[in-house]
């Protein structure tokens, strides 16, 4: 006997930020992504591709994979030389795609959602959606295979964030991965919508964006047994060696 699911008319959206980029093992990463998410009851899938035009690839990856979703496209300008007296500036692959989406979501008005940043080439664990599905303003949990560790994560005492198991640049306001925390939609409406910058430096983006979302560490939910489970892991996809791909004609009618 099956048990009827029965899903509850209020239980919040949840809104999968994925950007993503035209790359040889795309399809194969977005197939895994998709076997995962479409699991996840009520969601909506919003893909921002780093590029100058919608692809057909992903157009096709997204309507074979029956989630509901929005396709979305922006290009991250070429670095620029950096010029006497500038601070250093860097264009970060992911940050128009990321505040595009978040300008889209806060435009659809969803007042009963949750937003989460899920790459297309980590493992994630179907609790971790659980987890994120009771977030009231920030939930946060551990991520595996970043920096540099086997795993970081919050330090949780009575049940608050106090301290971070965390060794590069500890000294971040959250120094946690991009992975570890899903928000509330209700904050993309207390005025500005909440933002990333190019200004902030590689491996700042996640506290810089939390610091505009929360007023202390302290202020987040954690999840996952008090941040004592690994819900996701930071997996990387192994570069495919092609080098003997150019000594056979090519094979155009096959897709990759
Ligand atoms: C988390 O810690 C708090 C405070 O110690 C405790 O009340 C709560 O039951 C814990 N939650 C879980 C899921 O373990």
């Amino acid at each position: 006997m099956h048990l009827q699911q029965v899903v509850d008319p209020n239980m919040p959206t949840i809104f999968v930020v994925t950007p993503t980029y035209t790359r040889l093992t795309q399809r194969a990463d977005i197939t895994r992504f998709v076997n995962t998410i479409k699991h996840v009851e009520k969601m909506h899938w919003i893909v921002i591709e780093d590029s100058e035009h919608p692809t057909e690839a992903v157009r096709e990856l997204m309507a074979e994979s029956g989630i509901p979703g929005t396709q979305l496209y922006t290009k991250t300008p070429e670095n620029s030389e950096k010029k006497d007296g500038m601070e250093r500036f860097q264009y970060h692959r992911g940050v128009d795609q990321r505040n595009l989406a978040l300008n889209k979501i806060a435009a659809m008005g969803d007042k009963n959602a949750i937003v989460y940043f899920a790459d297309d080439d980590n493992t994630y664990s179907l609790e971790v959606f659980d987890e994120m599905r009771k977030t009231e303003r920030v939930s946060v949990w551990p991520v595996a295979f970043v920096g540099g560790q086997k795993y970081e994560r919050p330090i949780v005492v009575d049940g608050k964030v106090k301290k971070w198991h965390v060794s590069w640049h500890p000294e971040r306001t959250y120094p946690t991965d991009m992975a570890s925390f899903a928000f509330h939609s209700s904050l993309l409406h207390t005025g500005r919508v909440p933002q990333f910058s190019h200004e902030w430096r590689q491996g700042f983006l996640e506290s810089g964006f939390l610091e505009q979302l929360l007023d202390s560490p302290e202020d987040l939910e954690p999840r996952g047994d008090n941040c004592t489970k690994i819900l996701v892991w930071h997996t990387r996809t192994m570069d495919v060696n092609i080098k003997r791909e150019a000594k056979l004609r090519a094979e155009p009618f096959i897709k990759v």
